[in-house]
């Protein structure tokens, strides 16, 4: 499914066109389909079929309360890294019982309040962070579910910044080390051993290096029951690559089958992010300006870097289109570059479209890891975001005021002179 398609040479966001929400919430503008986010949900959900299993959706790809409620009603879990999201998903209606808690930073507080929230485990990621939640769940005098994160030394193949699964990369622990932690949470009376899980990276387009990782942690699975050690779980992390340009993706329903096929029985837990909400959001921006060089052409927009910053941190491809197809304007290969004060503020280089000052231009897959990376940067107030189903609309986030920019800020008064 698609959910923006182009219907008489209008953009649409399911049954709505999106030059009615430009109209009527501003520009620039994060638009999100349910029906996309309810799809992409049940590809992971189908393929897993009777099998015992528990997605947990990555929050930090998207984590606006509609999105996460969305999910909350499907049935779905949450991979959380902060308490902040940890927050977020309980105020969106979600439940702390089936969150999974990733990241390498886990502060005491943190681990404390997810404890009291009884969440489904932790994914620990080193020897410190074991000891950590030990004295804490020992403190609350309950027991702390744990998962090892692995790190298989994998090789994703996928941009660097996103790559996670090389002993390079500061994620999870050796099998080595991992071995000798379960052997000490199992004789803990404050940790109970649930799981094993590893996350080799993001936007990954090949599935050798998902099961080459499924095999080295099936490997420790077993060496882990020959020390009577018995996991319930293994989790599978996320990293399911979607097609922003030309990508050749994998099959999710192909990819779960033979991760089944591996486990056996086992329950499996999976983290998606980017499969769930990439291609059921889009950005939309203002042209502001046509300004023509020697050898470039720019078209200028009222969005930016700091509103999208994919294309500038990691270099990312996003289509790009105007949301009325026209033959009125200019029509040129252009890059669409924003108001902020740095070359690598562009949005999309070296794209044909026919442009004139005014038409507002849609940057395609921009669901996953778009508003979340957002920033203030130039003292820009934060965009909204609007979710659409069929022919209904809402806004889910409000645009940022220029007040509430400086709204934490003091004038340094100094007493001394
Ligand atoms: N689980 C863990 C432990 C993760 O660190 C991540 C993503 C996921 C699951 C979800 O991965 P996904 O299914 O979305 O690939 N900002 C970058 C992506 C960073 C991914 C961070 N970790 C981007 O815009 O491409």
């Amino acid at each position: 499914m698609n959910a923006f398609n182009f219907q008489n040479k209008n953009l649409y966001a399911e049954s709505v066109p999106v030059s009615d929400l430009m109209n009527l919430y501003g520009s620039p503008l994060y638009i999100y389909s349910k029906s996309q986010i309810e799809f992409n949900w049940k590809v992971f959900e189908n393929s897993f079929g009777a099998h015992p299993h528990l997605i947990c959706y990555a929050v930090k790809a998207n984590s606006n309360l509609a999105v996460l409620n969305i999910l909350a009603n499907l049935g779905s879990g949450f991979d959380i890294v902060s308490l902040g999201e940890l927050e977020r998903v309980i105020a969106s209606g979600g439940d702390p019982a089936k969150c999974v808690f990733s990241g390498v930073a886990k502060t005491e507080n943190s681990i404390r309040k997810a404890l009291e929230y009884g969440i489904y485990c932790f994914n620990v990621e080193s020897e410190g962070e074991l000891e950590q939640i030990e004295s804490v769940a020992s403190s609350l005098n309950v027991r702390a579910s744990i998962s090892i994160r692995v790190n298989p030394d994998v090789d994703a193949k996928t941009h660097p910044y996103i790559s996670t699964g090389l002993t390079e990369n500061k994620f999870g622990v050796s099998a080595e080390v991992a071995l000798s932690m379960y052997k000490k949470a199992s004789l803990s009376d404050y940790l109970d051993v649930c799981g094993l899980d590893y996350h080799i990276g993001s936007q990954i387009t090949d599935q050798s290096p998902f099961i080459e990782a499924l095999e080295k942690a099936l490997d420790l699975i077993e060496e882990l029951k020959s020390e009577n050690i018995d996991l319930d779980h293994i989790d599978i992390g996320g990293g399911v690559g979607i097609t922003y340009d030309q990508e050749k993706i994998i099959s999710i329903e192909d990819y779960i089958n033979r991760v089944i096929s591996k486990v056996g029985s086992m329950k499996i837990l999976a983290e998606p992010g980017r499969s769930i909400v990439g291609n059921a959001g889009i950005f939309v921006t203002k042209v502001e300006y046509l300004k023509q060089n020697d050898i470039k052409s720019f078209a200028i927009v009222d969005g930016a870097m700091n509103d999208l910053i994919r294309p500038a941190l990691y270099s990312s491809y996003h289509e790009a289109v105007s949301i009325q197809e026209k033959s009125k304007g200019v029509t040129d290969s252009w890059d669409i570059v924003g108001p902020v004060c740095e070359t690598s503020d562009f949005l999309a280089k070296d794209r044909e479209l026919t442009l004139e000052k005014g038409d507002y231009i849609a940057i395609l897959t921009a669901g996953a890891y778009g508003f979340v990376l957002s920033s203030n940067y130039n003292s820009r107030p934060r965009v909204p975001e609007v979710m659409v189903s069929e022919k209904s609309h809402s806004l889910v986030r409000k645009r940022e005021t220029i007040e509430s920019l400086f709204e934490n800020e003091t004038i340094f008064k100094d007493e001394v002179n």
